[in-house]
């Protein structure tokens, strides 16, 4: 089974970003830490802070692979393009965030994904990667 963590904007500072929101362990880290734990899934890592890259990652593995969590950071609360090209592409995808969305800003309450979405997981730190995958693994 082969999944995609697809990670947007800002995200490349995960560990030294507002630490007390976003935790102090970086992505690549804690992403040899889920490849310890889902030794069956043959998991990918893709970062981009440009939301055409991002873009083109989904119609590049979008038809091909059995998942894909996007945590398209701020781009999730701007981006019709983002919500055009996963309506686009067939490989289900899981949103997550980090923080708890609903609890920070009212900008960001809104997201333009969510509808193109199988799901939304916002608040649970990095676990919610792995919340995402448990999910993907257990129906595709
Ligand atoms: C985020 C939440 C977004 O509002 C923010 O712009 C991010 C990170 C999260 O993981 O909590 O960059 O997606």
């Amino acid at each position: 089974m082969k999944i995609l963590i697809l990670n947007g904007p800002n995200l490349n500072l995960l560990g030294q970003r507002e630490p007390g929101v976003y935790g102090t362990e970086s992505f690549e880290v804690y992403f040899k830490k889920l490849q310890l734990r889902f030794p069956s899934v043959d998991l990918h890592y893709y970062q981009s802070n440009v939301e055409g890259e991002l873009i083109n990652k989904l119609h590049e593995v979008g038809f091909s692979f059995d998942g894909i969590i996007l945590n398209a950071g701020a781009y999730t609360h701007t981006s019709v393009a983002l919500h055009d090209a996963i309506g686009a592409i067939t490989t289900p995808v899981v949103e997550v965030h980090i923080s708890n969305v609903y609890a920070r800003e009212e900008f960001r309450h809104k997201s333009l994904i969510t509808a193109k979405c199988k799901g939304l997981i916002t608040g649970f730190g990095l676990e919610g990667y792995a919340m995402a995958i448990g999910y993907l693994t257990g129906h595709s």
